[in-house]
């Protein structure tokens, strides 16, 4: 009966110091600031190889890309695979890491120029 209990209680602390130590160990700012550094990132990458034919995210070359709820996925394909004009960029020339910062750097921009309308 006795160990019965300390298992008991044993488990029970566990279960506390687990618990406790989850939301510590959870820092509320760091993914900001790794969307920051991200988007950061992203925009240089933009700036190198889409500016030219989406300048801004509006209509050059290509279409605006501000003006529509793009997901993730659909970008990354197009990127990846082109359509028409645009070329395909693989992974040697913008990696899956320079594609994520992209990514997140064109719903950034779109969500500034959606504040401007
Ligand atoms: C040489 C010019 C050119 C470059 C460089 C270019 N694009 Fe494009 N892009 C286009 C054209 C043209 C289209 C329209 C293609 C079609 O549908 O025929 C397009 C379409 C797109 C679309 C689909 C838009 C829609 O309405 O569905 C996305 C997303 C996109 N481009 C993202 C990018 C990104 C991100 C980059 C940089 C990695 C980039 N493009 C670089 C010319 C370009």
């Amino acid at each position: 009966m006795k160990t019965t209990y300390a298992i008991l209680i044993l488990c029970c602390l566990l279960f506390v110091i687990a618990c406790g130590t989850a939301k510590r160990g959870t820092p509320h700012y760091a993914s900001v600031a790794t969307t920051k550094e991200a988007v950061a990132k992203g925009e240089v990458v933009y700036n190198i190889y889409c500016q030219k034919c989406h300048p801004g995210g509006a209509t050059g070359v290509g279409p605006a890309l501000n003006n529509k709820p793009l997901p993730g996925t659909a970008i990354r394909f197009q990127v990846r695979h082109g359509m028409g004009m645009m070329p395909a960029f693989k992974e040697d020339v913008i990696s899956d890491e320079e594609m994520d910062n992209l990514i997140a750097y064109m719903k950034v921009l779109r969500k500034a120029k959606d504040k401007t309308k």
